[in-house]
């Protein structure tokens, strides 16, 4: 359970208030145009009940900072969070929403200014800037002077793994305290996972490579079967454990680029799953974004919306949006638990201190 102060514990009106959301959306981009759009809006959508209540309890305004993607230091016009200012003009109508293209300094300071009370102004990307994940003390504080921001609030539960500028050295800077998605994200894998019932089956899969190695050996103590999927078996993850199964067939493009695991590997997943009690996935099993590369995936997600004798836990953006998606064509499809946070979950289930978490007052 989260032991900090949330917004319920904390006067929030007539602050300006600094909301730390993580909106690291799956993103695709249109062949011809080269646009980029979102193909999930999960991670926006579960910001909302924050948002709601700073609104209902009257915060004179709203700042909304976040990343997207990984743009290393650069402004990187495809990373824009444009879109997701956009995203929330539709999901909360008559809500004054703006974005300011700056992080900070006087244009953040004017947009600031310029919103109206009761109003949620978004801030470009956190990312674009290397100083974000060098964690800086003196970036954080350029954000606040140019918001002139009165209280903190961490509701990225995906980011809170990283010790960022935007998730650790600001809670230096600032009374801090939880958003609702991040006290619910928190309360909910405790509830499920806490002691799960077994066997406990947990699926890897995703492009972040090198970050889901270390995973995967902290979840070997806790897991009855670990079974890896996605970029990490195609780029030939290996393993003497045998409680650790790695896809062994792909399904290939032209050029041989391994974009999906192949049927082998796939009725292997799903006989360990049948088998299980409990299943947390996190990572898609192929490219998905491509439908030719979505066939696993979409078994598995499947056998896991249908078979409600299974605790089912999905996490991650890219996994949890793809089965949200899928989730609109087919209805009767459910989950014990959809997850936003990625890594994020997976070490807060492996034990270990989330930094983004640590700085925030306890209760
Ligand atoms: C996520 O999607 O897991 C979070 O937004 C963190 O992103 P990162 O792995 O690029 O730090």
């Amino acid at each position: 359970m989260l032991q900090t102060k949330t917004i319920r514990d904390v006067e929030v009106a007539g602050k300006i208030v600094l909301v730390r959301t993580d909106y690291n959306v799956p993103l695709a981009e249109d062949p011809e145009t080269e646009v980029m759009h979102m193909t999930s809006d999960l991670r926006v959508r579960e910001s909302l009940p924050t948002l709601q209540y700073l609104l209902e309890h009257h915060a004179a305004k709203v700042i909304l900072i976040s990343h997207l993607g990984r743009p290393k230091g650069q402004k990187d016009p495809k990373l824009s969070l444009r879109l997701v200012a956009e995203k929330l003009a539709e999901l909360l109508p008559g809500v004054p929403i703006s974005f300011v293209d700056e992080i900070s300094g006087p244009e953040v300071e004017q947009a600031v200014e310029d919103l109206p009370e009761g109003g949620v102004l978004l801030l470009e990307n956190l990312r674009f800037s290397p100083a974000e994940e060098e964690n800086s003390e003196e970036y954080a504080k350029r954000i606040v002077d140019s918001t002139h921001a009165e209280l903190f609030v961490q509701d990225g539960f995906a980011v809170v793994h990283r010790a960022h500028a935007s998730t650790s050295a600001i809670t230096r800077l600032l009374p801090s305290v939880a958003g609702l998605l991040l006290e619910k994200e928190v309360s909910g894998l405790a509830k499920v996972l806490d002691q799960p019932k077994r066997p406990f089956v947990v699926i890897i899969g995703g492009v972040k490579v090198s970050d889901k190695e270390p995973l995967i050996e902290r979840f070997l103590p806790l897991a009855d079967q670990i079974i890896v999927g996605g970029k990490i078996a195609a780029d030939g993850y290996q393993t003497s454990n045998p409680k650790i199964y790695v896809a062994e067939d792909f399904d290939e493009n032209e050029a041989g680029d391994k974009l999906d695991v192949g049927p082998v590997a796939t009725s292997k997943i799903v006989s360990a799953v049948k088998d299980a009690k409990t299943v947390l996935w996190n990572g898609v099993l192929g490219k998905v974004e491509d439908p030719t590369y979505a066939t696993s995936s979409t078994i598995l997600a499947k056998i896991l919306g249908e078979n409600h004798g299974i605790t089912s836990v999905i996490c991650g953006g890219d996994t949890a949006g793809f089965v949200e998606n899928l989730r609109t064509e087919n209805p009767e499809l459910s989950y014990t638990l959809i997850s936003t946070g990625g890594g994020a979950a997976l070490e807060l289930l492996s034990g270990k201190t989330l930094p983004g978490i640590d700085g925030l007052e306890i209760l």
